[in-house]
């Protein structure tokens, strides 16, 4: 087969859809508002998109409840539901490059992380799914007495669905794969800082054929659009990724309808190298695991244990490869790191290193903003780091990365569960008994032993403690999206 070189640098893309997808239709928000969406390597806004509100996401709830009571969704076979799924993956691998560059302009992400990562792992999300839709079975229950009795996974209803800007198109797709699979209809609220894949997947979805009122976008805020979705009695259930605070908002908002909740939420997830790891590659997967998409990531390993005796030379090495990564243009081939999402974000990175400076840890490389233009913050390595500095307790969602020196297993693991999140974690070991053990000992929903970040839709993935409630993707996610019915028939 003949190498296909990828270009150099890519073209941005054209902005197609900036409405809202409601009942199967685009129109404007019902007020008429609508707000920027900025480019974060140049700070320039790319365009305005329609700001959904609690009249929107009324109209919504409607429109998803008709869909989901009556019309062609509600009767169609579940095979055909998969194939429409089918349908929708294929389409966006026909638009891959068209896609993976408005992620990059809309998040700024590295163009080449957008296409090898984001879009492949959306659309094999979505074929995963798409597989599952005639495979949800109900069990027979042998119970007492001349009975019949029997279960049926029947779907939930309509689902709402609000999701971050770290992953856009492959949040969506978490989402709307098990949700569709289960016979759902959906109402998605992409994050105000990522609206455009998420729409121009809508759009994607129409062109497959989705029966109107099955998957409905509305870009908006948190607190207007986002609330309204939480509080609206139409709505049968919220699935939330996002921050843990914002979580804690959504529960007791959600607590007027008793709606059912999944979240997937932040971590400060333990990356434990031993010495006698092979420490190349737990270098370069300590690197993956921590500046992977400029740090934006629930499961970056941000608490990096190495063990004392190879903590220096760690150390330095780390340091030289964090040196070789590339800033800037992320529509550059050559770019490693883009810029962070938005100025918020960018703020809230800077005080963290401030904060650690103050704290007495030894920031070893970087610290600083990269650059006068675009949110840009150069990769940041500080050691001498101890558990209690807000550095090692808070989730700070950008490329810092602190190294914590341990002496013995118990205490690794002791300090690695001394947190209030359980998202993931990672060993390196040659010893496997030591791998098995660390897997079984630290409390958290992924553990990765050898490697890091690595996702596969079958493979369920959610948190421990504070950092959520029940599993996205595997099999796992179908509960979410399900009732179980109980059917109970007299024999006599
Ligand atoms: P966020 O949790 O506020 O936003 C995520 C989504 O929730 C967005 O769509 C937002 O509009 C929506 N939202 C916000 N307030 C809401 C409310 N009251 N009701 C319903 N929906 C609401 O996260 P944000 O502000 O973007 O980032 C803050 C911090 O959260 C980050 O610095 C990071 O630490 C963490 N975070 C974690 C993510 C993860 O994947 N676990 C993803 C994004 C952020
Ligand atoms: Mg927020």
């Amino acid at each position: 087969m003949a190498t296909v070189l990828e270009p150099t640098s890519f073209a941005p893309p054209k902005v197609r859809q900036t409405q809202l997808l409601i009942g199967g239709k685009w129109r404007d928000a019902v007020s008429g508002k609508t707000f920027a969406t900025v480019n974060p390597a140049t700070e320039e806004v790319i365009a305005e998109v329609a700001e959904g509100d609690a009249a929107d996401i009324d109209l919504a709830a409607k429109a998803a409840r008709a869909a989901f009571e009556s019309g062609p969704w509600a009767k169609m076979d579940a095979r055909d539901r998969g194939k429409l799924m089918t349908k929708l993956a294929n389409l966006i691998e026909d638009n891959f490059d068209e896609l993976a560059a408005l992620e990059s302009l809309d998040n700024g992400k590295p163009i080449c992380d957008a296409r090898a990562a984001d879009l492949p792992l959306t659309i094999d999300c979505l074929h995963y799914y798409a597989g599952w839709a005639d495979k949800i079975h109900g069990q027979t229950i042998p119970i007492r007495g001349d009975y019949f009795c029997y279960t049926r996974r029947e779907p939930l209803g309509v689902c709402g669905q609000i999701i971050p800007w770290n992953f856009p198109m492959l949040m969506a797709a978490w989402k709307w794969g098990p949700a569709l699979a289960a016979g759902c209809t959906v109402i998605m609220k992409p994050a105000e800082q990522t609206p455009l894949t998420c729409l121009r997947m809508g759009e994607l979805a129409m062109e497959a054929g989705f029966p109107p009122g099955v998957i409905n976008v509305v870009p908006g805020y948190g607190p207007t659009a986002g609330a309204a979705l939480v509080k609206h009695p139409g709505v049968d259930k919220i699935a939330f990724t996002g921050e843990h605070r914002t979580a804690q908002i959504i529960m007791a908002d959600a607590a007027q309808t008793l709606k059912r909740l999944t979240f997937e939420l932040g971590g400060k997830s333990p990356n434990i190298v031993f010495a006698d790891a092979d420490l190349d590659a737990a270098i370069a997967g300590a690197e993956f695991g921590l500046f992977f998409n400029q740090g934006q990531c629930c499961c970056a390993g941000s608490r990096l244990f190495v063990e004392e005796s190879v903590h220096d030379e760690f150390v330095d090495k780390m340091v030289e490869r964090a040196n070789t990564r590339v800033l800037g243009n992320p529509f550059d081939s050559k770019t490693t790191q883009g810029p962070q999402v938005d100025r918020a974000q960018f703020d809230k990175i800077l005080s963290y290193i401030e904060k650690g400076k103050e704290q007495g840890a030894a920031c070893v490389t970087g610290g600083n903003r990269y650059g006068d233009k675009g949110y840009f913050i150069e990769p940041t390595i500080f050691t001498g780091v101890t558990d209690d500095m807000a550095i090692a307790t808070d989730e700070i969602f950008g490329p810092v990365m602190n190294i914590l020196k341990f002496k013995d297993f118990n205490e690794v693991v002791e300090r690695s569960n001394r947190t209030n999140f359980g998202l993931a974690a990672a060993v390196w070991t040659r010893d496997v008994s030591k791998a098995h053990r660390i897997a079984n000992s630290v409390r958290a929903g992924t553990v990765w032993v050898n490697c890091y970040d690595v996702f596969d839709a079958a493979a369920p993935f959610g948190g421990f403690k504070m950092s959520g409630i029940g599993r996205e993707l595997g099999e796992a996610a179908l509960a979410n999206y399900t009732e179980l019915k109980t059917v109970t028939m007299s024999l006599a």
